[in-house]
């Protein structure tokens, strides 16, 4: 009887009667849950339903560092209607009711043997186990249901079982913000019955399952003996949380908490967490076959929606750059082994800190005095210490990481290096310095990168002496945090020097996208006009409370007029002279920023912008700020046309940075917008909301805008054309 031969599943029967059902699926590195998949692991299902020789079972994976990684992707992208998404969705819901009444129908116990990561539908298997064991493996294991990240929700099941183990509102947590778990964590909240080491996963398993098929389950435990069990391990607080959940009037409160803050996340943007919410109260209230119901009643329809494609296209664009290595010749990348970072600011610092965390590279700070390397040491040590605050790093592995980074504030030890990364003041005399400086004193091989945000690469490059050397290197604050690196290339940057940066910026742990050379580049240029528009809005009498609530209504997770205060007042003025000199009027910021720079007003950093700042908090609007602009806050427009006339200048210029060659593409275009300044990822980036609005009606718009505010909102010539020929950026 044990010789089931199927492709996606590895059976075994041994002598003590556990049968071992491994994940494996065919030709793939890692489990994903697709039809195949699913239908292997349900026959597996079927032929233990019919044999009596079973006591016990134990599904794990046949993968290396890896259970189950959820749905396949490619395969949810192909669903494009929304009765086969029922169907199938039927058929899971089934399946994973099979494994659950192995137990509470034939009593035989079924234990998940965890290892790797194990989300969505991985999670969904396990939780339809009647105990799970995981690896204690905090870096690869991990747990959770980030299904809402692609716009969906967890059906075929998760929206029940969750929070029927581990309480209301840890399961709404875990299934609204898609977050996942490690297993300490996992074991805490009873997610998990027991973490053990690797090694010993599968003895342990078998053993618990062996010990649970002696202790003859109740046939009619519908998994309340299991949470009483997991109960012991929970720590007070969440007992009373469990208590709380139990009492109608507690769940009514929490439930209408839970639904007051999601709101207030999605805007209304996403239609996924409100979904995922309504099956869970569904299940709640009217008990676990109406949730089932609505679980899948939800997903057929989240499936069809804009949001799921946009966020689809997301995740496939950025495996896509995964792989892309920036250029179209084969150049292979330099190992990069030894990096000098000059300046040790806010940007030089977080440098230093990816090249030690996620590249494992050693590193040389060099600025000019010892105070400066001595901020720029304190920033990777910061860094590292938050890290350790949230156990993601131990302390060993804290201090190894600081000792790969150094300081000088001579050239000394540098002439190995494989790339320099500046990032001193924006200030072109001193980069050209840098450079001067960096060929005097490194071989000829060394790359010369730039982390400047607005300066064009070739003009830093003039004059060098290897100028195929030369890249600018565009990181985003804090770089620890933001997932974006924008490679700039100029026409005379070598096609092994930007493989070479690509691979490291991936290394960094970046999603990279490589542009060609401009004034701006990609990001700072099309960021521009969207902040210029705020004091044109600002001119005309709108108020900063207006601007920034239709931005954050719109999905920015904040207003321009903030983020003009995060940025510095400054600083967007000085920029704003450079994209002026560059585009002329066209990108010329309003007047209005030299009159805040004058009243010294440089946002956040001097506590003096167009908000107030008490002890680094932000509090209310600064109302003296019209004043200094010289404006009274008296005109309303409605929320849509402000959101239009801000939205549209990013979007137009975006598509004037593919119309030049600057993007390499429309993908490039939505990624660099989303991960570097956080467009709302719903749109799928803006040439895929220009895509799902129509061309057309996009440069009608932007026409009709030119006509009332002048030449600034001229429609790129590449959405007439697309509009015209009835082209899509993205398909
Ligand atoms: P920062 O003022 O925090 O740091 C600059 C550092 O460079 C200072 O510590 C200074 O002592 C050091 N420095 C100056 N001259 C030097 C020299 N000759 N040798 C070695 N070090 C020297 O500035 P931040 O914000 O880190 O910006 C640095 C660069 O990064 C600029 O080009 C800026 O435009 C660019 N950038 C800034 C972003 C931001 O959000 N702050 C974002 C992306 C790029």
């Amino acid at each position: 009887m044990t010789d089931l031969k199927l492709k996606n599943i590895r059976f075994d029967l041994d002598a003590d009667g556990v049968a071992t059902v491994l994940l494996d699926r065919e030709g793939e590195a890692f489990n994903s849950l697709g039809p195949e998949l699913a239908a292997d692991l349900f026959a597996a299902i079927e032929h233990i339903e019919g044999n009596d020789e079973v006591a016990a079972v134990v599904i794990g994976s046949a993968k290396g560092d890896n259970f189950l990684s959820g749905a396949d992707i490619r395969w949810l992208r192909s669903l494009d209607d929304a009765d086969t998404a029922r169907q199938l969705l039927t058929q899971a819901q089934d399946g994973f009711g099979r494994i659950e009444r192995l137990t509470t129908e034939k009593g035989i116990p079924v234990v998940a043997a965890i290892h790797g990561a194990c989300l969505g539908g991985g999670t969904e298997l396990a939780l339809s186990c009647s105990m799970r064991i995981a690896s204690n493996d905090e870096k690869r294991t991990q747990m959770g249901q980030p299904e809402i990240k692609l716009g969906l929700i967890p059906a075929a099941g998760g929206t029940q079982r969750l929070p029927r183990l581990v309480g209301i509102a840890a399961a709404l947590n875990l299934i609204l913000t898609g977050r996942s778990v490690r297993p300490r964590r996992a074991l805490k909240m009873g997610l998990i019955d027991e973490a053990c080491p690797k090694e010993v996963l599968f003895d342990i398993a078998k053993k618990r399952a062996l010990e649970a098929a002696a202790t003859a389950p109740d046939a009619a435990d519908d998994g309340r003996k299991t949470i009483g069990r997991i109960r012991s391990f929970l720590s007070p607080a969440h007992l009373q949380q469990l208590a709380l959940e139990e009492n109608p009037v507690g769940r009514r409160m929490l439930f209408s908490k839970a639904e007051e803050a999601m709101l207030k996340e999605t805007k209304g943007n996403y239609p996924a967490p409100p979904a995922a919410f309504r099956a869970v109260k569904t299940g709640i209230d009217e008990g676990v076959e109406a949730g089932y119901a609505s679980e899948i009643d939800e997903f057929s329809e989240l499936i069809v929606s804009g949001e799921a494609k946009a966020l689809m296209s997301i995740f496939f664009a950025s495996q896509d750059l995964k792989k892309d290595t920036g250029t179209d010749s084969d150049a292979d990348p330099v190992k990069v082994e030894k990096v000098a970072v000059l300046g040790g600011g806010l940007m030089g610092g977080g440098i230093a800190a990816v090249n030690t965390t996620n590249a494992g590279v050693a590193t040389r700070i060099k600025e000019v005095d010892e105070a400066g390397v001595g901020r720029g040491l304190g920033y990777v040590a910061g860094v590292l210490d938050k890290q350790m605050k949230r156990r993601r790093l131990k302390p060993r592995d804290a201090a190894k990481m600081m000792h790969l980074v150094t300081g000088a504030t001579d050239w000394s030890g540098m002439s190995s290096v494989d790339l320099v990364i500046e990032a001193v003041f924006e200030d072109l005399e001193l980069k050209r310095d840098m450079v001067r400086q960096v060929e005097a004193n490194t071989g000829p091989d060394t790359i010369f990168a730039s982390n400047t945000s607005s300066i064009p690469i070739s003009l830093i490059a003039e004059g060098a002496d290897r100028p195929e050397n030369i890249i600018g290197m565009h990181y985003f604050s804090p770089v620890e945090k933001m997932p974006l690196l924008e490679v700039i290339v100029t026409d005379k940057t070598a096609d092994w020097v930007t493989a070479t940066a690509v691979a490291f910026g991936k290394r960094q742990g970046k999603t990279v996208i490589v542009v060609n050379d401009g004034t701006g580049f990609y990001t700072s240029r099309i960021i521009a006009p969207y902040m210029y528009e705020v004091g044109w809005l600002l001119e005309e009498g709108l108020s900063v409370e207006d601007i920034d609530t239709a931005m954050v209504d719109w999905g920015f997770p904040v207003g321009p007029v903030q983020l003009i205060d995060e940025v510095g007042i400054d600083v967007g003025a000085k920029i704003g002279k450079v994209l002026r000199e560059a585009f002329g009027d066209r990108l010329a910021p309003p007047a209005g920023f030299d009159k805040l720079v004058a009243d010294d007003r440089m946002g956040r950093k001097n506590g003096r912008g167009f908000y107030l700042y008490e002890d680094g908090k932000r509090e209310g609007v600064d109302e003296t700020v019209y004043e200094t602009l010289g404006v009274a806050p008296e005109t309303v427009l409605a929320r849509t046309e402000i959101q239009d006339r801000l939205a549209l200048q990013m979007v137009n210029e975006a598509a004037l940075c593919l119309e030049e060659g600057i993007l390499r593409s429309a993908r490039d275009g939505d990624i660099g917008a989303i991960f570097g300044l956080a467009f709302p990822p719903f749109t799928g980036g803006p040439f895929s909301y220009v895509d799902s609005v129509g061309a057309g009606v996009i440069a009608d718009k932007l026409a009709k805008l030119a006509e009332t505010h002048g030449d600034r909102y001229e429609p790129a010539a590449i959405l007439t054309d697309y509009a015209a020929n009835d082209k899509k950026f993205r398909s």
